[in-house]
Order: structure tokens, then C-alpha cells, then sequence
């Protein structure tokens, strides 16, 4: 099976969670194309694949631009083949219930307005990339942490807080779904498209 694995991010971790399901996919005998959704190869080909991995990471409660761009562009072939969405977030690592079920909404949500309805979708906790962060950034998510976590952080290194072992179990459970003889029938949204480039993310 060849599979494609598309991520996007803005501070880098989508990108390692990608790399890691990619490897495991190899791992268990199976090609991936790991690939960024704002550098697409100019000979870029979905209807190569025969299923779809999609990730992004949520800022201010949105999504990337070059994701969205990537989902509206390709969804007839996305849908016409096993699929899934994973969205990272650091409102799933909270000490507050209420912000995990909010961290699902907000990742079955998304996918929807562009049309696709995924087979399945999954929620990362990310990282906090303090040394990635600028002056307004830093107190920012220091706050939020303190906030959401109930932890004082230490601004001078990085934190990740993703479960390494879901994603790992991800793979095999997404490539068993996909051995299935048949797929039912494409699981397309109703489409009220918005307009191409929503929020500034
Ligand atoms: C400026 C900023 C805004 C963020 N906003 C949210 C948010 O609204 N909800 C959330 O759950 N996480 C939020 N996060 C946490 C990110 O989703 C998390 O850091 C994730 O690992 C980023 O992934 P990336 O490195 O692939 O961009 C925010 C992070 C930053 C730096």
C-alpha cells in the first residue's frame, strides 16, 4: 500500500508527529510520502495513493492556511480512499475536561467545512516550543500553561507532551482499516464551501 502522509505546521511539531507515522507505516511494510502541505512537489500526484494521512495543528483556535488549501484542492481524491485527520493542540493536554471535548469539536469541525467528513479523526497533544517563540509569544503561552496546565514552565527550554505510543497505535489500526475488501461509499460533506484563505493563521 502507498500512502500518503500531509502535514501542516507553524512551529514544527505536526511535522514531527508526520515523520513518525510515516516511519512506522514503512515499518510495518508499506511505502509513505511524507510531505508538507506549503511545498508540494511540483509533480504532486494524489491519485498515487491509496490512503490519506492529514495533519495540522491548531493556533488561536484555526488551522493553516496551506491545509485548507490542500483539503478544498484534493478532496475528491481524499474522500475516495481510506482517511483520517489528526489535529495538535495543547487544549487536549489541559487539566480541564470542558477544553478536551472542546479539542475534539474543533478538530471534527474543521475538515467538515471544507467538505470532507474523515473516516476517522485523532487529537495530539503538541508541544510547547518556548525556544521558537518571540518576545509577545513566550509570557503568552507561559500564561496559558500556567493556566490550563497548573504548571509554572520553564521558559528556556522545550516541552512535548505528546503521547508517542497513541500515535504509534494509530498506524496499525488505519492500515488494518484499509486492507477492508470494501470501502463504502465516499464520505463526502455537504458542501458550503467558504471562500479560499479564511483566517490568518
Ligand atoms: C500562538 C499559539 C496559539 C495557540 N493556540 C492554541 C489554541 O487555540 N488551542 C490549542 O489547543 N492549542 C493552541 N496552541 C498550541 C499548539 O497547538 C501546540 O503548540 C502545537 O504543538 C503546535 O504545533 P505545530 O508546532 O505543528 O505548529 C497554540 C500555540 C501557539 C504558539
Amino acid at each position: 500500500m502507498r500512502l500518503l502522509v500531509a502535514f501542516a505546521t507553524t512551529d514544527g511539531m505536526t511535522g514531527l508527529i508526520a515523520e513518525r507515522i510515516s516511519e512506522r507505516i514503512r515499518l510495518l511494510g508499506h511505502s509513505a510520502d511524507l510531505v508538507n502541505c506549503r511545498t508540494l512537489p511540483s509533480d504532486f500526484d494524489p491519485s498515487r495513493y491509496d490512503g490519506f494521512i492529514l495533519g495540522g495543528s491548531v493556533h488561536v483556535g484555526g488551522y493553516q492556511h496551506s491545509l485548507k488549501r490542500f483539503i478544498s484542492r484534493y478532496r475528491e481524491n481524499i474522500v475516495s480512499k481510506p482517511n483520517l485527520f489528526f489535529s495538535v493542540c495543547m487544549a487536549i493536554a489541559s487539566k480541564n475536561e470542558s477544553e478536551h471535548v472542546e479539542a475534539k469539536r474543533t478538530a471534527e469541525r474543521f475538515p467538515r467545512m471544507l467538505g470532507w467528513i474523515p473516516d476517522r479523526v485523532e487529537v495530539f497533544a503538541g508541544a510547547l516550543m518556548f525556544s521558537r517563540y518571540g518576545m509577545f509569544r513566550k509570557p503568552v503561552m507561559r500564561a496559558i500553561a500556567k493556566k490550563e496546565m497548573g504548571e509554572e514552565l520553564d521558559p528556556s527550554r522545550d516541552y512535548i507532551f505528546t503521547d508517542w505510543e497513541a500515535v504509534d497505535a494509530l498506524v496499525p489500526r488505519f492500515l488494518k482499516r484499509s486492507a477492508a475488501p470494501e470501502r463504502p461509499v465516499p464520505s463526502s460533506a455537504p458542501t458550503h464551501l467558504p471562500p479560499a484563505g479564511l483566517s490568518p493563521v
